[in-house]
């Protein structure tokens, strides 16, 4: 990525960063024209981004960060494989769905996964892992038909991606993604978030925390929604009606499934079903100490649409609208709903 595509954030920015957000020890840049934030490190991946080899087969699942990206992997992974439950209840998720950019986040003072390490360098033996991309490897070698995660705005993603191969959307409202951001920030080893909530509310309001910020790359989602190999699905409508929408998804993935089969996805993917399977989502490495000796090692969570309504006072609903204010025409135009 050329330097111009790269911003630094100013001195007392990324201090403010470091020093509530543990896992941040090297701050952020933003990227691109989204100036989409991840750790420095990430510039010796932009370009593996951007010309990565996607193929007609595959299916991306991309989404701003807790917008139901999990549960949409568990569904599009199971109907494009046949519902194949005794592979998806053994195998990891990360494994069976790989996360695209999952290299750039990854701090460099936590080790790597030994095994992935070892896959990565038989095949580059001269290449140093944390910048080569051996979770970037697992993308690439994964299974056909792919499942691919990716948190990227479309911007840092190839630019024929559309014409290449089918593209799922997911996307949440705003008031809940960032209290659900804030738990996991809170647990997660790469950003170990110290503050409260208020504070959380703080860094949201001024679009700076990692892989934000949430308007740009909800605008470059919306811009494309009339394009054939992109769906936009809503959390709270999949929450209202999951078999409406797994009827789109059919559709659109061209899986062909009965409505028996498509209610056996929808039950294997019930939040309680995936909540008691939860550990072959994150693996235990995945959270900082302190949320493992506090056990909440909760990437499924609480699941529910309105939950916000518990965390915004009246003052940080008034910070939070005055940031509403930078999402334009888009906040008209996106019809989230809050309340289900
Ligand atoms: P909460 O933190 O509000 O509970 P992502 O996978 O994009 O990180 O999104 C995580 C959010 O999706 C979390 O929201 C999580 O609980 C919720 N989630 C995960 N699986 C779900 C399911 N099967 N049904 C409903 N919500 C689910």
């Amino acid at each position: 990525m050329s330097e111009e595509n790269v911003k630094s954030l100013t001195e007392e920015e990324q201090q403010k960063l470091k020093l509530y957000f543990l896992g941040l020890r090297q701050g952020l840049v933003a990227l691109g024209p989204s100036e989409h934030l991840l750790p420095p490190h990430s510039v010796a991946f932009t370009k593996k981004y951007h010309e990565f080899r996607f193929c007609e087969s595959d299916v991306v699942i991309a989404t701003f960060p807790r917008s139901g990206t999990t549960w949409t992997q568990e569904i599009v992974w199971t109907m494009k494989n046949g519902l194949d439950f005794e592979t998806a209840s053994k195998v990891s998720l990360n494994i069976r769905s790989p996360f695209l950019e999952f290299d750039s986040l990854h701090p460099l003072h936590i080790d790597l996964r030994e095994d992935l390490v070892t896959s990565f360098l038989s095949r580059h033996p001269n290449e140093d892992p944390r910048f080569g991309g051996v979770c970037l490897q697992l993308a690439e070698l994964a299974h056909t038909p792919r499942t691919i995660k990716t948190h990227l705005p479309f911007s840092l993603l190839p630019a024929d991606l559309l014409e290449t191969c089918k593209v799922v959307y997911v996307a949440r409202n705003p008031r809940d993604v960032c209290v659900s951001l804030y738990h996991h920030m809170s647990t997660l080893a790469i950003a170990e978030f110290i503050g409260d909530f208020p504070d959380f509310v703080n860094f949201w309001c001024c679009d700076q925390y990692l892989m934000g910020p949430f308007w740009n790359h909800l605008k470059e989602a919306w811009e494309r929604r009339q394009h054939r190999n992109f769906l936009i699905l809503f959390y709270e409508d999949m929450k209202e009606n999951i078999t409406r929408e797994l009827k789109r998804l059919n559709a659109f993935l061209e899986t062909g499934l009965s409505e028996d089969q498509l209610r056996q996805v929808a039950e294997y993917t019930t939040f309680s079903q995936m909540k008691s399977r939860s550990q072959t989502v994150s693996p235990i490495s995945t959270y900082s100490a302190r949320a493992i000796k506090e056990m909440r090692r909760d990437h499924v969570r609480k699941g529910t649409t309105g939950n916000w309504v518990n965390y915004f006072t009246p003052e940080l609903e008034t910070k939070f609208q005055l940031w509403m204010k930078k999402g334009g025409e888009v906040v008209k135009e996106i019809p989230f709903k809050y309340q289900i």
